[in-house]
C-alpha cells in the first residue's frame, strides 16, 4: 500500500460563478521513503494538489476524490483537529515561497521551537532546543545561529531553515512546493543535494513539485507530470529523463532545459500557452500546442496507458499504443 494515495482527485476553485478545475482526476502515489516529482508549468495545478493533500484549500473548493489517504487514514473525512495534528506530525509541507513567510521578529530558533512546543506539548523546554539545534545540523547551520533573525539568513539558508522546520516533528512524508524557484544556481544545486541526503538518511517520502524538469531529474524515483490540470505522463526518473519521455508534452518540456552532454543544441520554448482552466478544450488538452497532433487528439480525450517497453511508464497520448489502463 502506498503512503500516499490520490485516486481521481478534482479540484475547482468556484470563481464568479465559473468553476476552475485546477486538478482534474488526477492519480498519485507516493510509497513509504520514495522520492517523487510533480512537474509542468506554471498555473498547471501543481500547489493545489499539494494543498488539497495537505487539507489547506480555501473554502471557496470543491475537493472530490475516489480515494485521497494517507497512510490508510481518509483524508476527505478528517475532523480538523485530526487532520491538524496529522499535518505536522506524519506530514508536512514546505510551502512555496515559504523562505520569506519566517516571523521577522523571531529568531529562526525561536520559530522552529514553537512549532514543537505546539504540536509535542510534553517536551521540555531543554529537549525542544537540543532538537533546534539538531534540526539545524541537520540541514547543514550551524545551531550557533539559532539565535539569529530571518534577515541574518541568506536566501539559502532561509530555505534550509524552512526544511528543517517541515522536519520538526519527525514526519513521513514531506511536500516541497518549488523548494528551489528563487534561490540562484549554486543555491540551488545545495539545497537540491540536501534534500536528497535528508529523504536517504532519514527515509523520508517526498513529493517535489517544481516547474523544473532538470531539478527533479536530479532528485526523483519517479516523475509525474501535469498539464493543465491533469497528470499526462508519469515513470521512473530514469527512464523519462535519458530520452525515455513519451508525451510530446514532456519531451517538449525538456527541451525548454539545457541537457548534459547535448553540446550547443539550442533551447526551445514551446510555442502558444496552455489553455483556460474554466473552459478546457475538447480532446487533449495540449493538442493545440502539439507539433505531433491528428484530428483524433482534438475531439478525444486520451486514457492513460501503459508505455510499450517500461516498466511503470504511463502516458495519456493517442499516439503511444500499450494497452488502456
Ligand atoms: N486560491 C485560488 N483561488 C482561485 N483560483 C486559484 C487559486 N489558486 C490557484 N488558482 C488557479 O488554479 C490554477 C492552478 O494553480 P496552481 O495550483 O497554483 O498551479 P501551479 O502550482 O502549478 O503553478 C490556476 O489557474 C490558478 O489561477
Ligand atoms: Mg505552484
Amino acid at each position: 500500500m502506498s503512503l500516499l494515495d490520490i485516486r481521481n482527485l478534482t479540484v475547482s476553485y468556484r470563481m464568479d460563478g465559473v468553476d476552475v478545475r485546477a486538478v482534474d482526476q488526477v492519480d498519485l502515489q507516493v510509497g513509504a521513503g520514495e522520492v517523487v516529482g510533480l512537474a509542468g508549468e506554471s498555473g498547471c495545478g501543481k500547489s493545489t494538489l499539494a494543498l488539497a493533500v495537505t487539507q489547506l484549500l480555501p473554502r471557496w473548493t470543491n475537493v472530490a476524490a475516489d480515494r485521497l489517504m494517507f497512510d490508510g487514514i481518509d483524508l476527505l473525512t478528517l475532523d480538523e483537529r485530526s487532520r491538524r495534528s496529522l499535518r505536522w506530525a506524519r506530514l508536512s509541507i514546505v510551502f512555496q515561497g515559504a523562505m520569506n513567510a519566517f516571523d521577522p521578529v523571531m529568531t529562526i530558533g525561536a520559530q522552529i521551537a514553537e512549532a514543537i512546543h505546539t504540536h509535542e506539548p510534553s517536551e521540555s523546554r531543554r529537549a525542544i532546543r537540543d532538537r533546534v539545534a539538531e534540526l539545524l545540523a541537520q540541514v547543514g547551520i550551524s545551531p550557533r545561529r539559532a539565535g539569529d533573525y530571518p534577515h541574518q539568513f541568506s536566501g539559502g539558508m532561509k530555505q534550509r531553515a524552512s526544511i528543517a522546520m517541515a522536519l520538526a516533528c519527525h514526519p513521513d512524508l514531506v511536500i516541497a512546493d518549488e523548494p528551489t524557484t528563487a534561490l540562484d544556481v549554486m543555491t540551488q544545486a545545495q539545497i537540491l543535494d540536501l534534500i536528497r541526503r535528508l529523504a536517504d538518511e532519514l527515509g523520508l517520502a517526498m513529493l517535489i513539485i517544481s516547474h523544473d524538469l532538470t531539478v527533479l531529474s536530479e532528485l526523483c524515483d519517479r516523475t509525474a507530470v501535469m498539464y493543465a490540470g491533469r497528470v499526462v505522463e508519469s515513470g521512473p526518473a530514469a527512464a523519462m529523463f535519458t530520452g525515455g519521455a513519451a508525451h510530446p508534452y514532456t519531451r517538449r518540456l525538456l527541451d525548454c532545459y539545457p541537457q548534459p552532454g547535448a553540446g550547443r543544441a539550442s533551447i526551445t520554448g514551446i510555442p502558444g500557452g496552455p489553455p483556460d482552466l474554466a473552459h478546457p478544450p475538447e480532446g487533449c488538452r495540449f493538442h493545440a500546442r502539439c507539433a505531433v497532433m491528428t484530428p483524433e487528439c482534438a475531439s478525444i480525450q486520451p486514457a492513460l496507458r501503459d508505455v510499450p517497453g517500461s516498466r511503470g511508464h504511463i502516458a495519456a497520448c493517442h499516439l503511444i499504443g500499450g494497452d488502456p489502463r
